[in-house]
Order: C-alpha cells, then sequence, then structure tokens
C-alpha cells in the first residue's frame, strides 16, 4: 500500500506514520517511512530553501515548483523503487500538500498546481491520503518553537490550506480518511488502523498510475 499523511502544521503526522509503520511491521509486512520535502539525496538543499525564513517573499509559483521538483525526486528515487519492491510505503506529506499550500493557500491557479504535480508524479497518487484535521489556531501552538517560513503566514493562510484539504477529500471520499487531530493521538491511531486493516482485508489497492484528477 502507498498511504500518504497530510495536514496543516501540528496534526501530529510524523506520529501516526511512525505507529501505524510499526503496526505493519508487527504483521510481518516492509515499510518503508519517508517525507517531504527532503527526504532524497538532493532533498536537503531544497527543503533548506523552502523552509528558511530569509526566503520570506519567494515567488509563489517557484515555491510551487521547488515543491514539485522535490516531489518528482521523491518518487523517482525512493517511492517508486521501494513499492516496487513489494513495501508498503508511508510518507509524510504528498501531492496533497502542495494542492492545499499552494493550490488554496497561495494565489495560484489550483489547477495549474494540479497539472505541475501530476507530471511530478507522473500519476502516482496514493492507495489511501489520511487527512489530521486540525484547527490551525490549535495546530500552529502545538507546532515548533522557532516558525520556519510556511509556519510564519497568517493564521488566514493557513485557514484557507484546511479548507483545501478538507475539500480535496469531499472530492473522492474512496481515497481518504479524514480524522479529528484533536483527539488524542491514540484515538486518532485507533481511527487509521482500522481503515487501514479493512483495506488490507480488501482487495489488493489499484495503483492509480495515470489516474489523475
Ligand atoms: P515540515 O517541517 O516537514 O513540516 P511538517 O512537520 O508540518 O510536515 O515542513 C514542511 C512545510 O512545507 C510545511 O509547512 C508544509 C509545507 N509544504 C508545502 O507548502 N507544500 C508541499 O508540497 C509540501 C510537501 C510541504
Amino acid at each position: 500500500m502507498f498511504i500518504a499523511f497530510e495536514g496543516g502544521e501540528g496534526a501530529g503526522k510524523s506520529t501516526q506514520v511512525r505507529r501505524l509503520a510499526a503496526h505493519l511491521r508487527d504483521l510481518g509486512r516492509d515499510v518503508l517511512e519517508t517525507h517531504e520535502p527532503g527526504d532524497t539525496r538532493i532533498g536537503p538543499a531544497v527543503r533548506a530553501l523552502l523552509l528558511d525564513p530569509a526566503n520570506a517573499g519567494l515567488s509563489a509559483r517557484a515555491e510551487a515548483l521547488l515543491y514539485a521538483a522535490d516531489r518528482a525526486e521523491h518518487v523517482d528515487a525512493v517511492v517508486r523503487p521501494a513499492l516496487q519492491r513489494g513495501a508498503d510505503v508511508l510518507t509524510d506529506r504528498y501531492v496533497d500538500s502542495s494542492l492545499a499550500y499552494q493550490g488554496a493557500g497561495r494565489p495560484l491557479d489550483p489547477q495549474a498546481v494540479a497539472a505541475v504535480n501530476a507530471w511530478a508524479v507522473d500519476g502516482l497518487l496514493p492507495d489511501l491520503t489520511v487527512v489530521l484535521d486540525v484547527d490551525p489556531d490549535l495546530g500552529l501552538r502545538r507546532a515548533s518553537v522557532t516558525p520556519d517560513r510556511l509556519e510564519s503566514e497568517p493564521l488566514e493562510f493557513h485557514r484557507r490550506v484546511r479548507t483545501g484539504f478538507l475539500q480535496l477529500a469531499a472530492r473522492d471520499p474512496a481515497r481518504y480518511l479524514v480524522v479529528d487531530a484533536a483527539l488524542p493521538a491514540d484515538a486518532v491511531q485507533a481511527a487509521v488502523l482500522a481503515e487501514v486493516d479493512r483495506r488490507l482485508a480488501a482487495d489488493p489497492p489499484d495503483r492509480a498510475v495515470g489516474a489523475w484528477r
């Protein structure tokens, strides 16, 4: 399975990726945990450019393209090879982060952001996308002490991002699980595990290569 975890700042994605990975390994499965931006050889440099508050005012199109470039490398060098060897891939952020942060948060044409990203991932969509939904007011309070460039954006930006994630999930409910991330981590974990176990018990997922919407 290819599973993406998405959500705003301080939603608890990394904890849930770790817990789901442990669960799948207990079932004897080969699991790769990864994240965006940055989990490739060139990734740390791209990530540093994107998150450095000194780069405030970066063009929104440049920002979208840098995230997409990081993602293209991530798909080619990390995600697809792992899926091909039969591993489950759990990624902390993927395409929907760009659709929400750049497509909904920034004043960019969402269709253009979607088109660039469809090309970047060569049509590879997750079997399941888990959206950890949290009010940005709470999420930002939980997030890092020293805000990075994106965390430093105004609350309104983060509200548009949240709405963006929820709209993506509403448009394609079969591919999404939305969980209230204000709940304790154990309750969030229970909801995620139940959905993943349900899917594992069902037919093997259809990998949507080229089935971009
Ligand atoms: P990171 O420290 O990985 O944040 P988090 O722990 O919230 O995942 O920083 C990634 C930041 O980049 C985060 O603010 C979300 C943003 N982002 C985008 O704007 N677009 C994207 O496509 C991705 C992958 C991340």
